[in-house]
């Protein structure tokens, strides 16, 4: 058993008296394919090292009682009666997922769930879908719900979108749940099919964050996501076949940029382009031209600074702070934006000089020391301990 599980039983145990189940699911970081997912479009994300654990056990009253060393409290909700909606606090994210598995017919019973989370809150490294995840194992785990992982990515996905409020796209939960030790993973969030493209082992994920937190249950995230529909509506009034902008070519839209506005036409071609990139760039990965593949990072970044305007001036200081540093491939913002952590491409020798290098750069810019995280592509959710009492 890893020390961290160890340690979490032992909690678990003092405080319910009972051995638990453990369930594990990893953050992410995506390599690149920014706002495209909820475009019906392609992304390219791993899984990572820092993940959150659930340990777990059933409880006969029907009560679902969640609780963590890292918030304080303890919420109790009654299954038979649980809210429709968000309630305002972190636990939301667990109780989502009880309650949309309800809602899809599973009879659940009650139980006990400590969440212990690696991955930094608000840092655009998908803690809220490593809970969900993980949740979601676990809560099937003690009802014996058995359920394909692609099913337990969309449900999670479902609990962000109609409990918590958050429009959020399918990439996180499916990578948290499907992602593969020392893999890249190009989906197509149309049709959710997947390819698993090694990375070279002999480069490092480096994540740098700008300690600037994001939220997404607030409006921008929300705002973009209308916007590229305002976009769809727009363009299909010339190309009635459109269903997203997955669908929209780079000349379909070029062809009408003066019928839209330049908001609106930026958004689009954000979009257009960033799924040409994701696919250039499975080509450029799949040869091990890291070069070539980090030259399109930088152009994601700037297209996401400039015409999705998601970034943030600490987010484009992190990214210019890499520049020239030895080993370094490529980068850009990871993520939803607004704050949140720079993604990396760093040669593995290179990666422990990089990681103080670039700290130094972005403490002298801005006053603020930034956590800097050496990361390798990881495996997705797990059940770590398989007994409970
Ligand atoms: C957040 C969402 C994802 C995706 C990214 C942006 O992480 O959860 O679905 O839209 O933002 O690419």
């Amino acid at each position: 058993m890893e020390m961290e599980s160890e340690k979490l039983v032992q909690q678990f145990v003092e405080w319910v008296g009972k051995m638990p189940a453990v369930f594990r699911a990893p953050g992410r970081v995506n390599l690149i394919g920014e706002h495209t997912d909820y475009n019906d479009g392609f992304v390219m994300p791993s899984a990572i090292g820092l993940g959150t654990r659930v340990a777990a056990s059933a409880r006969d009253d029907g009560q679902l009682v969640i609780r963590s060393e890292q918030f304080p409290g303890e919420f109790k909700f009654d299954l038979d009666h649980p809210p429709g909606h968000r309630t305002g606090s972190w636990c939301d994210y667990v109780l989502g997922v009880a309650v949309v598995l309800q809602w899809a017919g599973h009879s659940l019973r009650g139980a006990n769930l400590w969440v212990e989370s690696e991955v930094p809150i608000g840092a655009g490294l998908s803690s809220s879908a490593a809970i969900e995840v993980a949740c979601a194992l676990a809560l099937m785990g003690l009802n014996e719900i058995a359920l394909p992982k692609v099913e337990v990515a969309r449900l999670c996905q479902r609990s962000e979108n109609t409990f918590i409020g958050a429009r959020v796209g399918i990439m996180d939960q499916f990578v948290s749940c499907l992602g593969k030790a020392g893999h890249a993973l190009l989906l197509d969030c149309r049709s959710l099919e997947f390819e698993l493209i090694p990375i070279p082992d002999r480069v490092r994920m480096v994540v740098c964050n700008t300690m600037v937190k994001h939220q997404h249950a607030g409006g921008e995230y929300n705002r973009r996501r209308e916007e590229c529909e305002e976009g769809v509506r727009i363009l299909s009034q010339w190309y009635p076949e459109i269903r997203a902008l997955r669908d929209v070519s780079a000349g379909q839209l070029a062809e009408h940029e003066k019928d839209i506005s330049e908001k609106i036409f930026g958004r689009c071609r954000h979009v257009v382009e960033e799924n040409e990139r994701v696919q250039e760039g499975a080509r450029r990965l799949r040869a091990g031209d890291l070069n070539g593949f980090g030259a399109l990072m930088r152009e994601s970044h700037r297209s996401l600074r400039d015409l999705y305007e998601v970034s943030c001036g600490e987010l484009d200081l992190m990214v210019e702070a890499a520049e020239g540093l030895p080993g370094y491939y490529g980068g850009r913002m990871t993520g939803g934006g607004f704050g949140g952590c720079t993604l990396n491409l760093v040669e593995s020798s290179h990666a422990d000089a990089f990681v103080e290098a670039v700290a130094r750069r972005y403490q002298q810019a801005t006053g603020t020391k930034p956590d800097v995280y050496i990361c390798s592509a990881a495996d997705g959710a797990t059940v770590e301990v398989n007994r409970a009492d």
